[in-house]
């Protein structure tokens, strides 16, 4: 069997044939952008928004976003303790704190009550993220953040192709932020976007992108980041973009399928879909009800062992080093956030994932979950 990869895109002749044509014919005067504009023109659209960004990563899109809002040294932005470390990095960045509020047990998602437990006189902002592709409840979020005069930001590096309440992921929040990491669902090797529906926050992000300066200006009024796309990237985008229904199908059919083959087994959970979520599955994750008593380290080693990639459930924020690393007191303020991180592994995602490989693997891990030998 050819090796199974645990993750990395699905790239056909249709993004050669783009990509081919950006190296050979966008380099000069107006073609110079060209895709960059195309594919931030029609992904805006696409997510029901005015305005869009392409950037380097969805970190650098999320730190463009603070900074055009303001967020500044001593503010407090509150994020879910478990997610990936480029949602509250960019906080950091801008000297702001990071507050982390628990996620959901069900949804995975922040909960809205204890966003409201987090709210002080130095709050500025709330980062909700679409973890695993779920969506949390972004009515609720909308309210609390419109009583307390705060910015909501929808973090969607993992959502793209997600659906609320039939509108897209990306169309929550003041702004809203793709990746388009190898690892994601679209990929451009490295880079993200920035939605917005604010034309003046849109123009003072666009211009802290490119050294605070107006374009083919070399008269610099800030000193800001360098942020600006690559054409290149922008061809590869586009060309996936325009694949994006297919490429969801293939990622709602791995999560189908590993749900498929543990069917007949209890306390196992997989990326979470409400009744008013459509969910895009950026990547299967699985995670085990304490009536299997499984740790995830236990079954990263097995599956390791076993010669299988799988990866952790995204650590709490709080338990990492990077951020004080306070395990005890995290656990306090975010318990379920711990408990779930704990029980929870990552599955493959790779779109060139075959059937065979899915049952093959399903079996070793079935094994593990069963502590039978391998
Ligand atoms: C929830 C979340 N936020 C932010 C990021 C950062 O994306 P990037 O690697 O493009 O900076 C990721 C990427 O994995 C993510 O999963």
């Amino acid at each position: 069997m050819q090796e199974i990869y645990m993750c990395g895109p699905d790239v056909t002749e249709y993004e050669e044939k783009i990509v081919l044509d950006a190296l050979r014919n966008c380099w000069y005067g107006k073609q110079a952008y060209y895709y960059v504009e195309l594919f931030e023109k029609e992904f805006a659209e696409y997510h029901r928004r005015q305005y869009a960004l392409m950037t380097p990563n969805c970190t650098s899109a999320i730190h463009l976003l603070l900074s055009g809002l303001g967020i500044k040294e001593g503010d407090e932005v509150i994020v879910p303790d478990c997610t990936w470390i480029g949602t509250a990095a960019p906080v950091v960045y801008q000297r702001a704190i990071p507050v982390f509020a628990d996620i959901d047990e069900y949804d995975w998602c922040i909960r809205c009550d204890d966003v409201i437990s987090k709210i002080t006189s130095k709050t500025k902002a709330v980062i909700a993220v679409d973890l695993y592709g779920n969506m949390p409840n972004f009515d609720s979020l909308a309210d609390i953040c419109n009583k307390n005069n705060l910015f909501l930001i929808e973090d969607a590096a993992e959502a793209l192709g997600s659906k609320y309440n039939n509108k897209p992921a990306g169309k929550f929040g003041i702004g809203s932020t793709f990746s388009f990491h190898r690892t994601k669902t679209i990929t451009t090797g490295e880079g993200g976007m920035l939605l917005l529906d604010d034309e003046k926050l849109y123009q003072r992000c666009k211009f802290l992108r490119d050294h605070g300066r107006s374009p083919g200006s070399y008269f610099s009024t800030e000193v800001t980041f360098k942020y600006m796309p690559s054409n290149l990237a922008a061809a590869l985008g586009y060309a996936q973009f325009k694949r994006l229904d297919e490429l969801v199908n293939k990622k709602r059919w791995i999560w189908q399928s590993f749900k498929n083959n543990f069917s007949d087994m209890t306390d196992l959970y997989f990326n979470p879909e409400p009744e008013n979520v459509f969910n895009g599955v950026w990547d299967t994750a699985m995670v085990f009800g304490y009536s299997h008593n499984l740790t995830k380290a236990y079954v990263l080693e097995s599956l390791n062992k076993a010669n299988m990639p799988s990866r952790p459930f995204f650590y709490p924020l709080s338990m990492l080093p990077a951020f004080g690393g306070n395990v005890v007191r995290g656990q306090q303020n975010c318990p379920v956030a711990y408990s779930v991180s704990e029980r929870g592994i990552n599955l493959p995602c790779s779109l060139i994932l075959t059937k065979d490989q899915i049952d093959f693997m399903s079996e070793v891990l079935r094994k593990i979950i069963l502590r039978q030998n391998v």
